[in-house]
């Protein structure tokens, strides 16, 4: 890049920087909606796999153009929401938390993501209760935020602090379309978030306030086209294409927005972080 030596030179804000992330994905090679648990999946309504693939594909795309580190687990025949890797674990300085589904449809996924972090030399760990990984557990600089009230069980949060050792903040969901909590909310990078109000309890809004004073509030016309749904690597946010106002709000706030349409996925009730699950190493912090 070149410098015009007529612009400007006051203070510019700094470019959020980017970190390298190590994902793990699933082709949706089964994807299909043939049961509905949760209000977005209509098993009458046509699904078209292919076209799922294709979209799939391109969000694997952008993020080994990213530069990141993509790894795929064997898609398993009859299991069609395992396209779904954030719900495969919860992954943090080596250490996994295996998962457990609530409903049987989804049972047989758990030990399918267990075995890969496991021959990935990962120190993997078993739930106790309800936990669907990293759809309900996310993480934010050194605190883990924990949605329950849907999927994960409020147990597993204690359990989850037992685990990683840090302190996990609950945050109860009560909107059903909102689910998991990275539909409802999403990390930005340390010490940002973005997420969407009225899809948390009063007290829960309070906390949130209290500790991400300054958050991007999203609306509920972007949540609904799981514009939550967002992977942030700090710097880039690879996001639902139609979420247009909260890229535009991330923008003025100095990230990169990257759009990509996952329209078949979302059938199921998914975006592009559900389809994301981050596997970070020992020694790597995010
Ligand atoms: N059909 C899946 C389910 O209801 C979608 C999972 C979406 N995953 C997520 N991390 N939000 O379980």
């Amino acid at each position: 890049m070149t410098m015009d030596a007529t612009e400007p030179r006051g203070p510019q804000p700094a470019a959020p920087r980017a970190a390298h992330r190590h994902f793990l994905m699933c082709r949706p090679t089964h994807f299909a909606v043939t049961y509905a648990i949760n209000p977005w999946m209509n098993p009458a309504a046509p699904v078209d796999q292919a076209r799922a693939v294709a979209q799939w594909d391109t969000l694997r795309r952008t993020y080994l153009d990213l530069g990141h580190t993509v790894d795929l687990i064997e898609p398993l025949p009859g299991l069609p929401d395992m396209v779904f890797a954030a719900n495969g674990a919860t992954v943090v300085d080596g250490t996994a938390m295996a998962v457990q589904f609530r409903d049987p449809q989804r049972a047989d996924e758990a030990p399918a993501y267990r075995a890969w972090l496991e021959r990935a030399g990962f120190d993997v760990h078993d739930p106790k209760h309800v936990n669907e990984g990293e759809g309900d557990v996310l993480l934010v600089g050194d605190l883990l935020l924990a949605g329950t009230g849907f999927r994960t069980a409020h147990a597993a949060h204690a359990q989850l602090q037992e685990v990683f050792g840090r302190p996990v903040i609950s945050l109860h969901l009560v909107d059903p379309r909102f689910y998991h909590l990275d539909t409802a909310l999403c990390v930005l990078d340390d010490r940002t978030i973005a997420y969407l109000p009225e899809a948390f309890s009063p007290g829960s809004r309070a906390v949130l306030r209290r500790l991400f004073p300054d958050a991007v509030l999203a609306t509920e016309a972007d949540a609904v086209v799981f514009g939550l749904n967002s992977v942030s690597d700090g710097r880039h946010v690879v996001m639902p294409v139609q979420a247009t106002a909260l890229a535009a709000a991330l923008r003025d706030r100095g990230y990169e927005t990257i759009g990509v349409d996952l329209s078949e996925l979302r059938k199921a009730g998914g975006g592009p972080k559900c389809c994301t699950l981050n596997v970070r190493e020992k020694g790597t912090s995010e």
